[in-house]
């Protein structure tokens, strides 16, 4: 086989080796969700992003995308339909034991209200709205 032709298989490896990479991290939750789209928010809604950036945000991430300790609330899995507002309110109060993903147990936050809670809702659901979740 020519230098050549080495040379070429070798580029061939490494580009093939690039694509599997990123298709690697492509497949995981975004630390961050940058390419989330924000919507325009209401004076509830700002509220509850509020609240959320106190109580959540350390595991689930600036614009709900997600962290290393939980998942993106802006998820299909967290759509109106598969896990409604009613949800939001149990995951707050009592917490929630590892099922859909493998960051651990979600403990119960503490010292919120019920009408933090009611504007995080608010915000995540527009948000999520905005990003063609339903
Ligand atoms: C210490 C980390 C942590 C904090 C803080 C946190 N969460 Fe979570 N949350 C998680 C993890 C981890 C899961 C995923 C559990 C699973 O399904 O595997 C989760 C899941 C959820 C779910 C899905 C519940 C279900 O029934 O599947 C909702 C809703 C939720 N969180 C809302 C919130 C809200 C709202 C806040 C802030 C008020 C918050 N979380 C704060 C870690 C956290």
């Amino acid at each position: 086989m020519s230098k050549h032709a080495i040379t070429i298989m070798a580029g061939v490896i490494v580009a093939l080796a690039a694509v599997l990479a990123f298709r690697g991290l492509a497949g995981r939750p975004p630390a961050e969700g940058p390419e989330i789209v924000m919507p325009r928010l209401s004076p509830e809604q700002i509220a509850g992003r509020e609240a959320f950036q106190t109580y959540c945000v350390e595991c689930h991430g600036e614009r709900a995308g997600g962290t290393d300790s939980g998942p993106p609330l802006i998820h299909p899995f967290y759509r109106p339909g598969h896990h409604d507002d009613q949800t939001f309110y149990a995951a707050v109060s009592t917490g929630v034991r590892a099922h859909h993903w493998t960051f651990g147990d979600m403990p119960p936050v503490e010292n919120i209200t019920v009408d933090e809670v009611t504007a995080i809702i608010a915000f995540i659901r527009t948000v999520q709205r905005a990003n063609d979740i339903y």
